[in-house]
């Protein structure tokens, strides 16, 4: 009986030196030299800091960390071309546009206690058309590394290059933005733009009926197959140059 209780208390303490192990969070910069990726860290924000840029509810705005105070050594026309931040956390990953960062619809909370960054975010009541991605999809506990990146890095083959059509251009971001939110994380079965035909798009709410918020309506569907039509047709070109 005794020997037990020494071990639950034993247990205990290692909780508790396990939870106020503080750790820092990296803010990195994916970067591509040819066909090579690398990442070259941009700031490490230490929990000091962390505390000290947060509200006293614990809210730290995302725009002010990720972007603002993390990307002031980047280059200008770097700072400008990142469109992705991928969060990575103890077990999950969001991958988030920037775009719902600059509108402050990623909310970032730093638990001073257990000193860990936790982000949520709300996008059907905002953007109902624009992203198709339930709020828990941007869920992450204990964030530990902040990347941030342009779309066609972390996603080859998926950008356009002409951007005529404005119904493509359309389908691109919501490939981008939404579908790839969910299928570019491990566990999720990986789709191509190739895929995107009318004829496989009409059994998308049947697949996707665990997530009743995610829908095509008859838009969104004409922008993704105009968008798997044009690169399709400048991937054509581009393979047989005159
Ligand atoms: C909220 C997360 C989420 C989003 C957003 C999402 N999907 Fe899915 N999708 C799933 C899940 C879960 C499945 C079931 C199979 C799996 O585990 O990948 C699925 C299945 C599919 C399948 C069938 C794959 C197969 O071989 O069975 C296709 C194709 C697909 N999704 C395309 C899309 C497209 C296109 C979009 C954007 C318009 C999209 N998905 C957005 C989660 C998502």
């Amino acid at each position: 009986m005794k020997m037990q209780g020494r071990i639950i208390k034993m247990g205990f303490f290692a909780l508790f030196l396990g939870i106020s192990q503080a750790h820092a969070v990296d803010v990195v910069f994916l970067t591509q030299q040819g066909p090579q990726v690398s990442t070259k860290v941009l700031k490490t924000w230490s929990p000091d800091e962390l505390t000290k840029i947060s509200k006293s509810g614990g809210s730290i705005s995302a725009q002010a960390m990720i972007i603002d105070e993390s990307t002031q050594s980047l280059e200008l026309n770097d700072r400008a071309d990142v469109d992705l931040v991928t969060l990575y956390g103890e077990k999950e990953m969001a991958r988030v546009p920037r775009f719902m960062i600059w509108r402050g619809l990623l909310k970032l909370e730093w638990n001073k206690k257990t000193k860990t960054l936790d982000s949520r975010a709300q996008v059907q009541q905002i953007f109902p058309n624009r992203i198709l991605v339930p709020g828990e999809a941007f869920r992450v506990h204990n964030i530990q590394k902040i990347e941030l990146a342009q779309h066609s890095w972390v996603y080859p083959g998926t950008r356009l290059s002409i951007r005529t059509n404005p119904a493509a251009s359309r389908g691109e971001k919501l490939f981008t933005q939404s579908c790839l939110a969910c299928h570019s994380l491990p566990n999720y079965k990986a789709i191509q733009p190739g895929m995107l035909t009318a004829e496989s798009l009409k059994s998308f709410n049947t697949q996707h009926k665990a997530f009743p918020k995610v829908e095509l309506d008859a838009r969104a569907v004409r922008g993704l197959v105009a968008y798997r039509d044009a690169l399709a047709k400048e991937k054509t070109v581009v393979a047989s140059p005159k």
